[in-house]
């Protein structure tokens, strides 16, 4: 194995044949089963979206409303899972918490079911995943809190049912519009690291319910889905720290400490508007009435755009302008990963289908740097 092989970070590898998805940096589309994301996402519901993504085309009404009622059929929680969410120390991380509750599902299913990687049992435990995501990831939270638990309401939509879980109140249409648009952007991107973390897991023929919570965890980091709270807390320090007017000497200081402003750059866009978050730099005005600090939270956010364009040509990925618009919709801040990784199910369910339909071992090698020749005494 040569240098020339060597890409670090497998920058530019093609890791895997995929009909789900293809970031299209020439037409700057993101391909979902053949549609422009950002068109499905201004015409489109998330769960009609998450529907093509699963099955790779677009549901009719019947197909849409039977979908629905699949997943309010499997919204509940095995008690089980709220005793142990009740269990967890109450420091537990907000993804943590969701990362054992998505492997605890697994513990629900006959080892027959769980250890069937056949396309038509996955699709039946991606729903499931699909269903409990958003219950396992707002009562986590609740547990965390010393809140009650909020079950799934089967009069809501799966979306309104978020808003309800995290709230505990009817949801207004404006706030799930908006959560629709942002739980679409985020469904399904190609290859980021938690999509490739859940195939390489399933590429050993383990189960779905493992590498789904795999991709929890790389999901977690700062570098990829936690980006958002990330983006979201630096907007709110810069708050405090004097507002608007303090912005500019904010993100200087952060580049003279060589730290990264997150919710910036991309592995693949590189040096290109990320087309998500092009989309839903537009929405954020109409939420700004939402806070009372919504106004100088968005002079703040348009600053420090301007000012990371002018010193990096770096450009917000969807991350930027999603951690802002989670805050104005009065999400907890630390409730905005996993719903990241909630939107992000049927992208990851896609995946694990198509690996397990098509399966060859990940197994890649290393550019041995360490010492040879060496020899016990
Ligand atoms: N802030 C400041 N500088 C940055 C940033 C940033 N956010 N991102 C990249 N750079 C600089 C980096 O310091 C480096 O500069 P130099 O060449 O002078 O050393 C150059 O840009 C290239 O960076 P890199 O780390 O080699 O690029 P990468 O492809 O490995 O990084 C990234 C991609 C997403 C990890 C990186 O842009 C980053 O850390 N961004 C902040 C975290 C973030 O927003 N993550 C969400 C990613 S998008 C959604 C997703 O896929 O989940």
């Amino acid at each position: 194995m040569t240098n020339a092989e060597y890409s670090p970070g497998l920058e530019g590898v093609i890791a895997a044949p995929s009909t789900v998805s293809y970031l299209d940096l020439e037409k700057e589309e993101i391909v979902v089963r053949g549609y422009d994301l950002i068109e499905l996402a201004q015409k489109r519901s998330y769960l009609e979206t998450a529907y093509l993504v699963i099955h790779g085309h677009l549901p009719d009404e019947r197909e849409t409303m039977a979908f629905g009622e699949r997943l309010k059929e499997e919204s509940a929680l095995p008690k089980g899972a709220y005793s142990v969410l009740e269990a967890l120390p109450r420091q537990t991380n907000a993804m943590d918490a969701l990362r054992t509750g998505i492997s605890l599902l697994a513990s629900y299913e006959s080892p027959e079911v769980l250890q069937d990687n056949s396309t038509a049992a996955n699709l039946i435990k991606g729903l499931r995943i699909m269903a409990k995501g958003p219950v396992l990831a707002c009562n986590a939270y609740h547990a965390m809190k010393g809140q009650p638990f909020v079950p799934a309401d089967p009069k809501l939509g799966f979306i309104e049912n978020v808003l309800w879980m995290v709230h505990g109140k009817q949801p207004d249409q404006e706030s799930t519009e908006a959560l629709d648009l942002i739980f679409t952007c985020y469904i399904e991107h190609e290859m980021p690291n938690s999509t490739f973390a859940a195939r390489v897991i399933a590429s050993t023929l383990s189960d779905i319910y493992g590498a789904i919570t795999g991709a929890v965890a790389s999901l977690k980091g700062p570098l990829h889905g936690g980006a958002n709270e990330a983006a979201a807390m630096m907007l709110l320090d810069i708050l405090k720290q004097g507002g608007p007017s303090k912005a500019e000497e904010y993100i200087m200081d952060m580049r003279s400490r060589h730290e990264r402003v997150m919710g910036f750059g991309h592995r693949v866009y590189m040096r290109r508007y990320d087309p998500r978050a092009y989309l839903l730099k537009d929405y954020i005005p109409k939420f700004t009435h939402k806070k009372p600090e919504g106004e100088e939270l968005y002079a703040i956010y348009r600053t420090v755009e301007e000012v990371m364009f002018r010193e990096t040509k770096l450009y917000p990925n969807a991350d930027y302008p999603i951690g802002f618009l989670l805050y104005l919709l009065d999400i907890p801040i630390p409730l905005f990963t996993p719903l990241f990784l909630c939107a992000r199910i049927p992208g990851l369910v896609a995946h694990v289908v198509e690996q397990h339909a098509d399966n060859r071992l990940f197994r890649p090698r290393v550019l041995y740097q360490g010492p040879r020749g060496l020899h016990p005494a």
